[in-house]
Parts: C-alpha cells; structure tokens; sequence
C-alpha cells in the first residue's frame, strides 16, 4: 500500500536474478524483492563491474562480484515501482557483498526440471518452488498441532527404535550396532563405516545384543498413552523398508497418528475429516501467494478444489457399497473387481475421481483379507490365480459378520490413500486368536497385550453388576462392562501425501527437505 512508500529498509537476501537491477528473496515467502542501484549508490562499484563483465569475461571471473546465488545486505528506500511485476522496489542507498557467489551456480534463472533439482537438494530450497512446498509443508505442521491442541489432544513423542513391529508386515529397517573391536578403539567414528569384512568392526545384526529396527508406526506406544490421558497423537518420522519406487511411496515418511480413548470408528472418521478440513481451510487462509504460485504453475484450479474439500463433508462408503460401486461401473477394470478383492489404484482412482467427482471418500469395513486376482496366458487360455495381497493388521477390531475388521482408508485424487485408520481390538481373547492366526509373536506384543488386562479398573467392574442394562447398538456394547479396555481408535495420515494432495506436487520426492527412497540417502 501507499504508507510504505518512502520507507527505510534494509533487505538481506540472496541474489535470484541479475539485470540491469538485481531482485533478491529471503525465503520468507514468494515475492523478490527488485533493488534498483544507480551510480550514487554506495557499493555501486561491486555492480557496475558486473555489469562490465559480461562485455570482458576475464574480469567477471577475477572480480567475484554480485551474481546470482549471492548474499547481499541492501538498504534503500521504498519507492513506487516502475515495472509491472511489482508494486514497490528498493531504490538502493547501499549494497554489501555479504558471500559471493561461484559462476558455477547450478540454478540459473532459467526453467529447471524437478529431476534434476532432486540431484542439487541442498540448493532447490532456493528455487520458488521448493520455496513454495516448504513453507507450506510448515503451515500444514503448524496447523496439524494447532487442531489437535484446541481439541484437547496430548502430543506423544512415539520411539525411532522399537522391537515391535507395528504392521506386522516385515517391512523394516534393522538397527545394528557398530562396534570398533577391543584391539583398536582408537578409531574415530568417521573411520567407522559399516564394511562388511572389516574385522575391527563387530557387525552385528542387534541392538546391544537386542534385535531393534525403525519403527513403521507410533501407533501400538500411542495406544499406552491413549489408554490413559484418553485423546493423544504423534507426530514424526517413520520408516518403511518396501522396495517402491512409485511417486507416493518413501523409505522414511512422516506420520500423524491421533489415537482417541472411548471411540470407535465412526468417531475416528469424524475426526480424521475434521482433522483434513481444518487443515487446508489452514493452508487457504494463511498461505494465499504460495497457494495461488500451485495454482498458475503446478496444478490449475487447486485452490477452488480444496476450498470444496474444506467445505463439503467427506463421503463415507462401506468397502462391500465400494464393491457394488465398481461392479456397476461402465469401465473396464485390468483387475476384475469381486467381493473380497483388494482395491488396485485404478479402483481407488475411479471411486475419487469419477464416482464421487474429485472428492475424498472414506471406504470403512474392510474384509479380513483381501486377495488379488492375477492373470497369464498360458498356451493361449487365461488362468486367473489368487494371492494374499492385504492382511489387515493384527489390532484392527474385528466386526460381528466374522469377515470384516472396522478399519477405514480415506483416498483422495491423484493420490490415493492418504488415510489408513481402524478402531482396535480391546478384546483380549479375539486379539490373542488373531497374533496366533497371524503367526505373530505374542510374547513380543506382551505390554500391548497388557492394555487389555488393565482396561477395565475396578469401577468396570462395579457396572458388571448392571450387564443387563446394556444396549447394543451398531453391535457395540454402549456401556463397556463387556470390554477389556476402553474401545478406542485412531489413525495414521502420511504427512509428505498431505503435502501433495494441498500443493498438487505430483512426486513425493518433491515435498520433503530429504526424500529417502531405496538407495538413495545422499543428501
Ligand atoms: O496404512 P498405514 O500403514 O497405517 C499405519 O501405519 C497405522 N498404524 C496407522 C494408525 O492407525 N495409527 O499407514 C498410514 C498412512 C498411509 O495411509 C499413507 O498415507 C502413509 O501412512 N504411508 C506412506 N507414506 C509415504 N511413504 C510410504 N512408504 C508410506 N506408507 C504409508
Ligand atoms: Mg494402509
């Protein structure tokens, strides 16, 4: 505005681009600010030389002046700007060279593609894009605590380091122990790189003679917490030892795990929508420039499409309703689609995309197990065999038809699955069947087993006495004196999806500082 005008300032920042005036960003949000010197100007030399040294290259290398990447501290007035750009630019008064900038800089004003920038990832924070993302990436953080804490949530530091694994699926990072051996302990630990054959190194497969991996999930240590503050969440870093390459799937990711006491699921898939709601009328409301930046240059009518997820209840169908959904389709599906099935991603794809029109949709009540259909030709005729392909984790609850668990996914478009929640199994016996069924280790699930042998409490107990009071309702007991704990559900949202879903970006590597994906840590 007008009142700015004429406004002493003083700027620090990095050069982005060179003309015959330079802009220059401090990260803080999209805008560069343009700084127009003349030959008054104190530090004017440093510039003028620039300016000389695209006629006499000799002296641009020598002179190491102001180029692009550069940091400079500038002061000047605000003055009404003479370009169409921007409003206001910084008449300068005064340039000081903070750090120079080697000519090799690899980011140079013009279009570079996100692959290659993956390659430079300690300088595409640099870049309006990666600018753009992590500022964001911030405020969706921010926003998350923001909506926990004003609905009374505790926030749980869940452990890096577990022995336990959470889905049971075996998809984890071992921890080992490097140990230089008793012989030369005068190794420093730069010397102590993991060589397989390096007889100073004790290599072994342990956690001070522990096994212990990276965990996949907070959520079994945020049921200990949730079993007695009641509403809590997580909020870090969790690892995933899959071999997938895909645009969705990291090796280490970020997870939101609310886990609330006395609630089923249809309270967690309440809270998960609020939770989804909250956030991006959040990024709406206090992201406006970067936002419209997704909108221009990464995915045309983004902010219109969230502003209808911010206001629009997210829809919540059963997987059987999804089943019948699919079935009734006029598409054709390359995996046939049959009750018991598992979703693919064309599935999922079609009920966001074109089923219910580009909005998230929660599917609840998944079967127990779900197979996948596979086909071959075979001499010319088709075979068509079956494979497990998703056991639903050992704690989900069970639900009363035997072959469902009351557990839930919301899919978003172009994503997929952001979501993957459940109520769990409070009963001590039904759990204990299903770690057998499983052939999962009780013992090593003994303290989360104990949740259910300490549920109850004395004044449980007490009500027993009523039992004939209980009224059950969607199958549930209303009143817990049936059950071993308290019912409680949660679920998990990977954060870095949340990021893509809100900016558009298409690949995962793209809206995390440091992606780790198989084999690749170097940054
Ligand atoms: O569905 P998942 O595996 O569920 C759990 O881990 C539960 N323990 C969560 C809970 O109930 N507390 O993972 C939850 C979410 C997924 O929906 C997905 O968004 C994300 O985590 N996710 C990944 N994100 C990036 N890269 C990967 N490899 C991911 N694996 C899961
Ligand atoms: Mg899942």
């Amino acid at each position: 505005g007008a009142d700015v005008l004429g406004r002493d300032l003083v700027v620090q920042g990095w050069v982005r681009t060179l003309r015959l005036q330079s802009s220059i960003n401090d990260g803080s949000c999209l805008s560069n600010m343009q700084c127009v010197l003349n030959s008054e100007a104190e530090g004017y030399d440093q510039v003028c030389l620039l300016f000389l040294s695209f006629l006499f290259m000799v002296l641009y290398l020598e002179s190491g002046l102001v180029t692009t990447g550069a940091s400079v501290w500038v002061q000047g007035v605000l003055v009404k700007s003479q370009g169409s750009k921007q409003k206001v630019e910084l008449k300068v008064n005064k340039i000081v060279l903070i750090g120079k900038s080697d000519p090799s800089f690899p980011i140079q004003k013009k279009r570079v593609s996100r692959e290659f920038l993956r390659t430079k990832a300690h300088l595409r924070p640099r870049t309006n894009t990666f600018g753009a993302v992590a500022r964001v990436r911030n405020a969706l953080a921010y926003a998350t605590h923001k909506f926990f804490q004003e609905n009374g949530f505790v926030w749980i530091s869940s452990p890096i380091i577990t022995a336990s694994d959470c889905e049971g699926a075996g998809e984890q990072f071992c921890v080992t122990t490097l140990i230089p051996s008793s012989q030369d302990t005068t190794d420093s630990p730069v010397d102590v790189i993991p060589k397989k054959n390096d007889r100073l190194i004790d290599w072994s497969q342990d956690f001070f003679g522990k096994p212990a991996f990276l965990t996949v999930s907070g959520q079994l240590n945020a049921e200990t917490y949730a079993t007695a503050l009641s509403d809590v969440y997580t909020f870090g870093p969790t690892f995933r030892a899959e071999n997938s390459n895909t645009s969705r799937h990291l090796a280490e990711f970020w997870m939101i795990e609310p886990e609330l006491a006395f609630a089923d699921l249809n309270d967690d898939m309440a809270c998960a929508s609020a939770y989804l709601q909250f956030v991006i009328k959040y990024i709406l409301d206090n992201c406006k420039e970067d936002m419209e930046f997704f909108d221009t240059w990464i995915s045309k009518g983004i902010v219109a499409r969230l502003s209808d997820v911010a206001d629009k209840d997210v829809v919540q169908i059963t997987y059987t309703e999804a089943i019948d959904l699919l079935s009734g389709a006029n598409k054709k599906f390359e995996f046939p689609v049959k009750w018991g099935c598992d979703l693919q991603s064309e599935h999922e794809r079609y009920i966001t995309e074109e089923a219910y029109n580009g909005c998230p949709v929660i599917i609840r009540d998944y079967p127990k197990a779900c197979y996948l259909l596979l086909s071959s030709f075979e001499h010319g005729i088709r075979k068509r065999s079956r494979q497990d392909s998703d056991i639903k984790a050992f704690y989900m609850r069970q639900n009363d038809d035997g072959k469902t668990v009351a557990a839930m996914d919301m899919l978003v478009p172009g994503i997929g699955e952001l979501i993957g929640g459940s109520q769990r199994e409070e009963r001590l016996e039904y759990l204990e069947a299903r770690l057998d069924e499983l052939k999962l280790h009780k013992d090593a699930y003994w303290w989360y087993l104990d949740l259910r042998r300490y549920g109850s409490g004395g004044k449980l107990q007490a009500l027993q006495l009523f039992q004939f009071f209980v009224v059950v309702e969607n199958g549930l007991p209303t009143s817990p004196c049936f059950l071993d704990a308290v019912p409680h559900a949660g679920f998990g949202l990977g954060f870095e999806r949340l990021v893509q879903f809100a900016t558009g970006m298409d690949n995962i590597r793209d809206v995390i500082p440091f992606p780790r994906t198989p084999g690749s840590a170097e940054f």
